[in-house]
């Protein structure tokens, strides 16, 4: 493995297949990490070090290894002004400070080997998988979109929290001293209740105290449903927003579709649907019905005809099964980890009404390839 490839594998979101690997091989560390935090919990004496510290040696070796690399190679992983700010960048960053405490924290632990202490950095490490989750990104961006109507929803859970908790102080504290004796004890009531946790702790028994807890229980159910459908639909927004523009990105790539104009690249991006296919498996088999065709971004494709055809980046394929209303003509595999565009046959029929500029060239190249037939015109089917 040469320098450049280690790079690709190290850089956050990288594509390259080494770097999917040393995601695969960190998530089996972490796991391996947290049942190693359980196992430091359970077991004592002689057989801790055995049991426990080694593996935990272990584990702790391999984020040693990759914080000294992810900092060795931060200039070229994220370059800055000077390789000294990339790697002081890189050193400060969450991400940074989380592989460096994985790192360099349990040196001290292991000499000591506390049990709760090791099972808690241990547990710890956990955290480096954050990194890998694209999720994470978007959680913070939905909760920074939304930051106003969230703001809403809670200031208004505050509002029935205290309204509430201050009536079954007023109903319940002569009845119940201990547990609504005043309004801090009232307040945790409100929390529980309004929450839906419902402990059973500290129970209204009055018939207005009552009332009033059954009013709260109904204003819990539906600012938590306000809450949730917020975020959720904050995040369906968030992901059409990343799929549009990872579309985008890759229509821009490939040239045949690269000079439609801004417009129609936009339309054409929210009808792809991006696809990765690993090396060596069946992307379409002869014989069988086609329902889309597919843009190559990256990688390379070969479709199994006498002799075999390669196809690489800007090229697309299993056009002649949506253009003729045949089955597919032949077997294509992937001769490399490939990043497809997939057209389906519905939209293919709708961009080819709008746009017969994009079908004429399609259909040319299908010519070209064997297919004689034309596109089977009429509405989507
Ligand atoms: P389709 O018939 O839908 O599915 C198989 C695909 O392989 C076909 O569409 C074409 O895109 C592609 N194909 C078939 N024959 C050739 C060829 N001779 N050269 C390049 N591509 C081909």
């Amino acid at each position: 493995m040469n320098r450049h490839e280690l790079v690709e594998m190290l850089r956050p979101g990288s594509r390259h297949p080494g770097a999917r690997r040393l995601r695969q091989v960190g998530y089996v560390v972490v796991a391996a990490a947290i049942v190693d935090a359980a196992a430091a919990t359970m077991v004592t004496g002689q057989r801790f070090a055995g049991l426990v510290a080694v593996p935990a040696a272990a584990i702790w070796c391999f984020f040693l290894v990759e914080w000294v690399l992810r900092l060795g190679l931060a200039p070229e992983i994220a370059p800055a002004t000077t390789p000294w700010a990339a790697r002081r960048a890189y050193a400060l960053s969450p991400a940074g400070i989380i592989d460096a405490l994985c790192a360099l924290g349990p040196l001290a632990i292991v000499a000591a080997r506390s049990a709760p202490v090791m099972s808690a950095l241990l547990l710890f490490s956990s955290l480096k998988v954050l990194r890998s989750i694209p999720g994470v990104h978007l959680i913070a961006r939905v909760f920074r979109n939304e930051r106003r109507t969230l703001l809403s929803v809670v200031t208004l859970f505050a509002l029935v929290l205290m309204i509430s908790a201050e009536c079954e102080y007023l109903l319940e504290s002569r009845a119940q001293p201990a547990a609504f004796g005043s309004l801090p004890a009232a307040l945790w009531w409100g929390v529980v209740t309004l929450t839906t946790t419902g402990y059973g702790d500290a129970i209204p028994i009055t018939f207005p105290g009552r009332v009033v807890a059954g009013l709260v229980m109904v204003c819990g159910i539906a600012v938590l449903a306000l809450f949730a459908g917020i975020l959720a639909s904050g995040f369906a927004a968030e992901i059409r927003r990343r799929d549009f523009l990872a579309a985008w990105d890759m229509v821009a790539r490939i040239p045949f579709l690269r000079d439609l104009g801004a417009a129609t690249i936009a339309e054409v991006a929210r009808l792809l649907r991006p696809q990765e296919v690993s090396a060596g498996s069946v992307v379409m088999r002869r014989g069988q019905p086609g329902d889309c065709m597919f843009f190559i971004v990256s990688g390379r494709l070969e479709v199994q005809v006498e002799p075999p055809v390669t196809l690489g980046n800007g090229d697309f394929v299993g056009e002649m099964a949506l253009i003729t209303g045949e089955p597919r003509t032949a077997t294509v595999t992937a001769r490399q980890d490939s990043e497809l565009l997939a057209l389906d046959l519905a939209d293919f029929r709708d961009l080819a009404g709008r746009h017969p500029e994009l079908a004429n060239a399609i259909e040319m190249e299908a010519a070209k390839r064997g297919g004689s037939r034309k596109l089977t015109s009429g509405p989507p089917k």
